[in-house]
């Protein structure tokens, strides 16, 4: 049985297409049962129709985290979703939600964490002259960027690399690493130990 997953974005969602399609191939152990979106004019939403996926908007503007999560939860509950994978959702969650979901919440991010977390990444990277950066997928846990580490993907910072440039690399990485991760989890070979997580 394939494991019913949701995807939360707030923007042009390349990570969310690059799962959409992954998870089209027949051996792929997890479907994507819906993308939420924060905003209504989140552009990877019209992206998610027209890949045939059902979408829902829950605008956060405005609402306090508890009314916000609230709405969420009917909506994860509605599409029977077992796991969440945060792709570029701009919003922090309750510790509550977070420790509702741990272990069923990933999230991807543009660094190789726990080096250059929050936003802002690839300029930073840039101006610290570290010579490798990548991207990191790991269980969501309350502190923001933080939360037991599964895959990492690495890749040289070519000296002169603008912060741009360095984005799209980083970003053909994540397009790669997050279907792997999710694999893993869908297939239930990921064991959190403490800060620490195995692959079976
Ligand atoms: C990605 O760089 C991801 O690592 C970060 O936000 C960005 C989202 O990009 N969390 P996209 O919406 O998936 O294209």
């Amino acid at each position: 049985m394939k494991k019913p997953v949701a995807i939360l974005i707030s923007g042009r969602g390349s990570n969310m297409r690059a799962l959409i399609e992954a998870a089209q191939a027949p051996d792929y152990p997890a479907r994507i049962a819906c993308v939420i979106a924060n905003r209504a004019d989140a552009a990877g939403l019209d992206e998610a129709r027209a890949l045939g996926v059902p979408t829902h908007a829950i605008a956060s503007k405005g609402l306090n985290r508890e009314a916000f999560e609230t709405q969420l939860s009917a909506a994860l509950q509605a599409s029977g979703a077992e796991i969440i994978c945060l792709a570029g959702f701009m919003r922090l969650f309750t510790p509550d939600f977070t420790r509702a979901w741990y272990g069923r919440m990933l999230n991807i991010h543009p660094s190789l964490l726990p080096a250059f977390k929050g936003l802002d990444v690839h300029r930073r990277v840039v101006e610290s002259g570290v010579r490798f950066t990548g991207c990191t997928v790991h269980f969501v846990s309350p502190e923001m960027d933080e939360g037991p580490i599964i895959l990492q993907a690495a890749i040289p910072v070519p000296q002169h690399a603008s912060p741009e440039q360095v984005a799209d690399a980083v970003l053909a990485e994540e397009h790669k690493l997050y279907p792997q991760a999710l694999r893993l989890l869908a297939e239930g070979r990921l064991v959190i130990d403490g800060p620490r997580v195995t692959i079976s």
